[in-house]
């Protein structure tokens, strides 16, 4: 696993614009903090974070090329906005070139931007670490009670991430990804119980 992140992290290093560095190396601190707190695998959050956005810094028709060299089934949403494919491109660099195979951390990167129906403890943190980044909470005052509740619990402020997330999808006009509206209520039936 420590091979595997020092050659992420030459990745990072060596073919990432400074804003997305800065980004994971942050993401990697609050990930780590949450793992502490909630008794997560440490490595498995920090491997997936390191790894959840080598793909972020590609343009709209550099991402769908990608996806088409890689014969990736694009959604009608993903077409909208391609923007959502840099976590599943992310995924197959992951395993192809870094040879990692735990479903764990392929799925937190896949899905990192949409969530997903089956979430559990390693993806929360994963999917939270990289939303409170500091820097976002900043620009963002909607972030900070999430931030709060990730704390106590990484469910409940999933949960409350996905109902701002899609409220402002919505509100500015944009498509919802389904498997957002699947993470958003399948959180809720179980927050619920
Ligand atoms: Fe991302
Ligand atoms: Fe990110």
């Amino acid at each position: 696993m420590a091979i595997i992140k020092d050659q992420l992290i030459e990745h990072i290093e060596n073919k990432l614009p400074d804003s997305l560095k800065t980004h994971i190396y942050r993401s990697c601190e609050v990930g780590r903090k949450l793992c502490g707190i909630h008794s997560v695998d440490t490595e498995k959050v920090e491997i997936a974070l390191l790894g959840h956005d080598l793909y972020r810094g590609y343009s709209d028709n550099e991402m769908l090329n990608v996806a088409e060299e890689k014969e990736i089934e694009i959604s009608y949403v993903e077409k909208a906005s391609p923007l959502l494919l840099h976590g599943v491109l992310a995924s197959i660099t992951m395993q192809e070139q870094y040879k990692v195979s735990d479903k764990q951390i392929i799925e937190s990167i896949k899905y990192h931007t949409s969530g997903m129906e089956e979430m559990d403890e390693v993806f929360m943190t994963v999917f939270l670490a990289d939303k409170l980044d500091p820097k976002k909470i900043e620009k963002n005052s909607q972030l900070e009670p999430i931030n709060q509740t990730a704390q106590y619990s990484l469910s409940d402020a999933t949960l409350m991430y996905l109902n701002m997330k899609i409220s402002s999808i919505i509100d500015s006009g944009h498509l919802v990804h389904p498997d957002s509206l699947d993470a958003r209520n399948s959180l809720l039936l179980k927050t619920r119980i």
